[in-house]
């Protein structure tokens, strides 16, 4: 039992600092079943259940009788149980029933706010009610998605959140570390500003990468399949906590993505990314082309996680050039959030 304890308190995670407020993966929806799953939040233990309507809860994951770690009990009559003593807990983290006594009443573990929808289970972070609801985005992995041509990936970096997601408002890494075939450079755009004297941020960051001439990630390869175009588009949908991003060639839509993020403390967390790459024809050329987009997507992750776990601590950035007009908007953007979550 001692040895099994300290193994917990060890594999918790240091607290996040400078972490925007908003919708953060605790985990896939697949991952939770019928029992409790162990999931690390923010620098904390938690345990993701579900209730006997299926709705999924994530809580605090230290029982405040003992201290046992919940994730090791079970679901009964719809409240998470300890392992240790039996004690149970709702959903609000109300303590609801003590083997022969009655509940004390401070006794509660912290729930987060949680929803569950793109085949994600989602939890707030700030301080206070959530100040919106889960982005809409698609569920990637749903039936008229053909399975050839949908994937997941999870991956741990030692990376903050920011640094994953402003990955994306940088034209000049996707030339420079990808390999991405373009002539010139990109032109970027952004949305009209929004006329208010509202002191609360937007919402989203959205940003519209447009570059003259490409020829896929995969170079020789993507040539041979005849994916080239005379204009390259990226398109982004972009919260402080989650993006959704759409590639087009020439006005038609190659794939799209989804990229969210598990903080499980300082400098480190899971990129999650659900892409569905677009059926080109129903032929063997179109199955083809479909898989070389697919191959596309997978190795621009791979290149980026290296670069990732090496990166500066503390979210520092050095010069700016042109290429990073889009990063440094994005970064005012989540700094706000971030204020947010330490202001309530
Ligand atoms: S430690 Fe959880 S009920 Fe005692
Ligand atoms: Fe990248």
């Amino acid at each position: 039992m001692r040895h099994r304890t300290v193994e917990r308190r060890t594999a918790s995670a240091r607290p996040v600092t400078n972490l925007a407020s908003g919708w953060y993966v605790a985990l896939p929806s697949a991952e939770l079943r019928r029992g409790p799953r162990r999931t690390t939040l923010f620098g904390d233990a938690c345990v993701a259940w579900r209730g006997e309507d299926g709705r999924a809860h994530v809580q605090g994951a230290i029982c405040p009788h003992a201290g046992a770690a919940l994730y090791g009990g079970k679901v009964v009559d719809g409240a998470l149980e300890c392992p240790f003593h039996r004690w149970r807990f709702d959903e609000s983290g109300a303590c609801v029933f003590v083997p022969g006594r009655r509940p004390p009443a401070r006794a509660a573990v912290t729930s987060l706010p949680t929803r569950e929808c793109s085949g994600y289970v989602w939890v707030w972070y700030g301080n206070g009610p959530p100040r919106y609801e889960p982005p809409d985005l698609p569920d990637l992995r749903a039936r008229r998605f053909p399975s050839t041509r949908s994937f997941r990936l999870a991956d741990p970096t030692r990376a903050t959140t920011r640094r994953i997601l402003e990955n994306t408002y940088d034209p000049d890494h996707l030339v420079a570390l990808h390999g991405l075939t373009v002539a010139g450079d990109a032109r970027i755009t952004f949305p009209a500003a929004r006329e208010s004297a509202d002191a609360d941020p937007e919402e989203r960051c959205d940003a519209t990468l447009t570059w003259p001439s490409y020829r896929g990630v995969l170079g020789t390869v993507s040539n041979v399949f005849g994916l080239n175009a005379d204009e390259f588009t990226l398109r982004l949908r972009g919260w402080a906590s989650c993006q959704e991003i759409e590639y087009f060639a020439d006005g038609r839509r190659l794939y799209r993505m989804v990229l969210a993020v598990t903080p499980i403390g300082e400098h480190r967390s899971i990129q999650h990314i659900s892409a569905a790459v677009d059926a080109d024809g129903t032929g063997i050329l179109g199955r083809l082309r479909a898989l070389v987009h697919r191959a596309e997507v997978q190795v621009a992750a791979r290149q980026d996680l290296p670069i990732f776990d090496t990166l500066l601590p503390g979210d520092r950035h050095g010069i700016y050039v042109p290429g990073d007009e889009a990063v440094r908007r994005f970064r005012r953007f989540y700094q706000q959030w971030v204020e947010l979550a330490q202001r309530g």
